[in-house]
This record gives structure tokens, sequence and C-alpha cells, in this order.
């Protein structure tokens, strides 16, 4: 049965984990004690340079977290290099489709922030389940929970990634598989570096720094908890919308209208 994870000692690697988020995730893994963060990103030279800003227990990884190949090839190179994975956390994600979003968007958002988290698994459950240990973390969002009025890709890729989380949190648990589901609110990195003031992501409230996410992450981690929330105002949203969705949708398109009128440009 998984339980709380505890760091020191452990292998652990962040998809994403070049910027933001991940590699804010990355740092504070290494601050407590891991024995080996791989900065596992798209983007080779930034995790390059990720890694060695971060130490020698920092090792980059260039991957698409989207190509299933890329993925298995990556789980089985970090484990021949640096012994078995203790913690993956699935964190890559792009912002892409505005509005209702075009097929290629729909495309990108559906393998980036659902197929990648299904690869890791199909990589990994059973390399975890035959030790009897291990855990993954998928970052979701607020989105997933709530509704991102900017983007219906973002918004509904993002509700899939919870609910496949859950789904893993209920399957692989009796393997001692953990699974933990982030889901912030605006954070500011490279990803809402454009965000205007009439960004439907500030509705939720402040945006908060990437290491605050990761200090929820660390908490969360080490309590063995499924839902990882670092703005707390996030639960109260979720639970006035599934106590009545019709006025939960009455309150977002008066949001949306507030926004519109506030001179954005949309029609
Ligand atoms: N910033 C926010 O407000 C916010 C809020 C909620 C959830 N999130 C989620 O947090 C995660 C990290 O976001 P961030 O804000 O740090 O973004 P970011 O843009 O700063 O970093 C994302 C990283 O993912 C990498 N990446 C993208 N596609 C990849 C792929 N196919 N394979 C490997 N790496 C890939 C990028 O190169 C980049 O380094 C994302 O899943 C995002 O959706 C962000």
């Amino acid at each position: 049965m998984a339980g709380p994870f505890s760091v020191p000692g452990t292998t652990i690697v962040v998809t994403g984990g070049a910027r933001g988020i991940g590699r804010a995730m990355a740092e504070r893994f290494l601050q407590d004690g891991a024995a080996c963060v791989v900065v596992a990103d798209r983007d080779a030279e930034e995790a390059r340079s990720a890694a060695s800003a971060l130490g020698e227990r920092a090792h980059p990884m260039a991957f698409d977290a989207a190509d299933e190949a890329a993925v298995a090839d990556t789980v089985a190179r970090i484990e021949e290099e640096h012994g078995p994975i203790d913690l993956w956390c699935s964190n890559a994600g792009v912002a892409s489709g505005a509005d209702l979003g075009g097929d290629a968007e729909w495309d990108l958002s559906w393998r980036i922030h659902v197929l990648a988290h299904v690869y890791a698994v199909r990589a990994l459950a059973g390399r975890m389940a035959e030790r009897g240990r291990g855990h993954l973390l998928v970052t979701s969002s607020a989105a997933g929970l709530l509704t991102n009025l900017d983007s219906a890709p973002y918004s509904a890729t993002k509700h899939a990634a919870v609910a496949l989380a859950e789904w893993m949190a209920i399957r692989y648990a009796d393997d001692g598989i953990g699974v933990s589901c982030l889901c912030p609110q605006g954070v500011n990195t490279d990803m809402t570096a454009g965000d205007g003031p009439d960004s439907a992501t500030r509705l939720g409230g402040d945006y908060i720094e990437p290491e605050d996410v990761a200090e929820s992450v660390a908490v969360a981690l080490s309590e063995g908890r499924f839902l990882i929330l670092p703005h707390p105002e996030a639960a109260a949203y979720e639970l006035r919308r599934v106590e009545d969705r019709d006025r939960w949708i009455g309150g977002m398109r008066r949001a949306w209208a507030k926004l519109r009128n506030a001179g954005t440009g949309r029609s």
C-alpha cells in the first residue's frame, strides 16, 4: 500500500524540469536530500544549464515526454545509469490553444497533458510494482478542477489529467505505487509571462512563485496526500463548483463578461 514519500537518498525524475515549476521542484528535492535528480526536458540546452546550476546530483536528459518510445528509452537509460526511479514527476506542459483552439492545439495538449502520463505509467508501473515501491506525480492544474476560460484545450486536457491521476491512485496503490496530482492556479513562470491583466487565470487570485509550489509538493509528498493545492482557496472553489454546477456556471459567465467588458478586445 502506498504512503508518504520520503525524499532523502532517492532517484527522482522531473519532466519539464528545465524551467518554472519543474526546475523549482528539482531544486527542492535536491535541498531535501535526493541522491539524484534528472532534469528531463525537450529543451536540451536549457536542461543542461539548469542541471549544471543545480549541482552535481542533478543530471540533464533531453527527451520529448509526448513520444512514447522516447519515454521508454529515457526510463531504461536513467535506471541503468542512476538506479531505480523512486519518483517520476510528469510535469511538462504547454499553454496551447486560445479560446476553442484548433485541431493541432488539441492534439498537442492531449499528447502532453494526458498521453505523456500514460507513457510514463506504461514504462514505469511494472518496474515499480516489481520493487513494491515508487511514486508518480502528475502536474495538472486548477484548470483541471475548475475551468480555464482562456483555453478549452488546456482546461479539458487538464481535467483529463486529474481523472487519469485518480484512476492511477486507485489502481496502483496495492502495488506500492503512490500517486499525487498537483493543481496550482497562477504561478509566475515563462508559461504565464505573457498573461495580461485580462487573463482569466487571474480570476483565481494572485500568482505565486515556483518555489511556493515546490514547498507544497514537498509537504504533500511527506504526508502521502493525493491532491496538492498550492493555492488553498482552490479547494473552496472546487467545493462550490460541485455543490451547484448551475450556480458555478452563472458565476463564471459573469466573470467572463467582466473580463470582456474590461476592454480586452474580445467580442
Ligand atoms: N504557470 C502556471 O500558472 C501553471 C498553473 C497550473 C499548472 N501549470 C502546469 O505546470 C507545469 C509546468 O508549467 P510551468 O509554468 O513551469 O511552464 P514552463 O513553460 O515554465 O516550463 C515547462 C517546461 O516543460 C518543457 N516541455 C514542454 N513540452 C515538453 C515535452 N513534450 N517534453 C519535455 N519537456 C517539455 C518546456 O521545455 C519547459 O522547460 C505544466 O504542466 C503546466 O501546465 C502551470
